[in-house]
């Protein structure tokens, strides 16, 4: 049996937002933590503390964040909003300002000590605090640093804080970043935080390989020819170009939520408890197939002008705050391979890309060309589709009527939607670190095993050495892209 969620506790909690006017904040975690209060999943005494560089009052920062959960919720439950706009305070105050984390350990004792006598902390119910570095990293270590010095982090309490993917730009800032968290917190109080582990469809992905034993007999190297993972976006940078032009799509997609669809499909299937070893363990397993050139294994472009739907986009580069040489990948894929035994030798293949045709995340696995049975007939394919029209099909083959064997396709899905308790990636596992569950976070040895495999990649894409092509917005990305498959003797599918 599966370990059930046990998340339904009265565990007061006190919610600390580090960036609390950024983007971020606003299109979801205000909207994640409004989630939770309407869906009733939050204990009687819980506080969220926004703190940020602007002046602001309580009062201006509520509507602050009533707006972002009006603009970013397709509808709101009035009496529950009021509610939980109760429960949100502001501090302001420069990150590396230590009174200003004094001043909000203060705010954080007066607003506990004011809840409920009864629900007053007692030794094993203490007061969770959470602090969210919804900021960028070079702030980490004025802020880790602070909020000890300052005793928001007191060393008793129990204290978690919760860091955005990615980790680091490369391996090396990767570790910095390591050690400068460790020098604030234990191992256990870091919560590495990459929001597709928090969607229920990726999710999924271990999940529909437990529960269906015959899956797992059919995903074999004899068997498959191929895999694909695809993330396809139809929007844009959205106004963060900020943190877009020094990222680009292979740090922001690939490396981090792409690989970790990767590790889910491929890992041995733990106990729930060893699902972050699990999937470590797996992306070590990976490796850049040899090559005689790094643009045999990656290949990258950027978005031109061009119609998305009924709008028409503007190229990359005349996005406001983007540089007008801009040389920062908006699409990419790439090409890896395996030591797992049972995946060993099936190439898997890798993109991502913006200001596409559609939004559809996908997990396409292609198997063997059938034997010569007669016209028509195609290899079978298993479609997970994880967004987009989510849901799963199996591409199979039926004889057509007639005295010559030939075929036609034979397509059995279903929608693969959320049906129960379903909540939003970011209310999830915001509730999961409440409760100080650990599995869907990622852990420093996973982050290091993407890093390490995926580096001299990023690498290539960084040294200005690789080919960037344009690709108009709205359509299915560079043509070179189709080539580059084409060489591999495939097609994206
Ligand atoms: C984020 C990236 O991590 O994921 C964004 O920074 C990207 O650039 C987003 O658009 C995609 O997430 P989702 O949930 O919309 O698939």
């Amino acid at each position: 049996m599966l370990p059930t969620r046990e998340l339904k506790t009265a565990q007061p909690f006190s919610f600390i937002l580090f960036g609390a006017s950024g983007h971020l904040a606003d299109i979801k975690l205000y909207p994640a933590l409004y989630v939770l209060a309407l869906k009733k999943r939050v204990p009687e005494n819980y506080c969220v503390v926004g703190f940020s560089r602007t002046e602001m009052t309580d009062a201006e920062f509520r509507k602050h964040v009533e707006k972002s959960i009006r603009t970013h919720m397709p509808a709101v439950t009035e009496k529950a909003l009021t509610e939980f706009l109760t429960h949100v305070y502001y501090v302001s105050g420069q990150y590396d300002d230590v009174k200003a984390y004094k001043e909000l350990a203060k705010r954080l004792e007066a607003i506990e000590s004011g809840w409920a006598k009864n629900q007053k902390p007692k030794t094993k119910n203490q007061v969770v605090h959470l602090a969210y570095f919804s900021v960028p990293p070079d702030i980490f270590p004025a802020v880790s640093k602070n909020l000890c010095a300052g005793k928001v982090h007191d060393g008793k309490s129990p204290f978690r804080v919760i860091v955005e993917k990615p980790v680091g730009h490369n391996l090396k800032s990767f570790e910095v970043i390591k050690a400068q968290l460790l020098e604030s917190f234990r191992e256990e109080e870091i919560y590495l935080l990459d929001h597709y582990l928090g969607k229920e469809a990726v999710r999924n992905i271990y999940y529909l390989r437990h529960a269906n034993p015959m899956m797992e007999r059919i995903f074999k190297n004899t068997l498959i020819n191929h895999v694909e993972i695809t993330a396809l976006e139809s929007a844009g940078i959205q106004g963060r170009a900020g943190y877009f032009e020094a990222s680009g799509t292979f740090r922001d997609m690939v490396q981090s939520h792409l690989m970790m669809i990767v590790s889910l499909l491929t890992m041995r299937l733990h106990n729930e408890g060893e699902l972050d070893a699990g999937r470590k363990n797996a992306l070590e397993q990976f490796y850049i197939p040899p090559a005689a050139d790094m643009d045999d294994i990656v290949i990258q472009g950027q978005y031109g002008e061009g119609a998305v739907g009924k709008e028409t986009a503007t190229a990359y580069r005349k996005e406001k705050d983007v540089a007008k040489d801009s040389k920062t990948n908006t699409y990419s894929a790439m090409k890896l391979m395996t030591k797992i035994s049972r995946w060993e030798g099936v190439p898997f293949y890798l993109r991502s890309g913006k200001r596409l045709s559609k939004k559809e995340t996908r997990v396409t696995i292609l198997f063997q060309e059938p034997r010569p049975v007669g016209q028509g007939a195609t290899p079978n394919r298993l479609d997970i589709i994880l967004q987009g029209e989510a849901g799963m099909r199996m591409h199979l083959q039926t004889k057509v009527g007639g005295t010559e064997p030939a075929f036609r396709p034979l397509i059995l899905e279903d929608p693969l939607v959320c049906v129960g308790d379903c909540l939003p990636e970011h209310s999830l596992l915001i509730l999961e670190a409440v409760h100080g569950k650990h599995q869907w976070f990622l852990s420093f040895d996973e982050v290091r095993a993407a890093w390490r495999l995926l580096d001299p990649v990023q690498a290539y894409l960084d040294s200005g050495k690789a080919p960037l092509y344009t690709y108009d917005a709205g359509t299915a990305g560079p043509k070179e892209a189709e080539e580059w498959m084409k060489r591999e003797g495939l097609q994206w599918c």
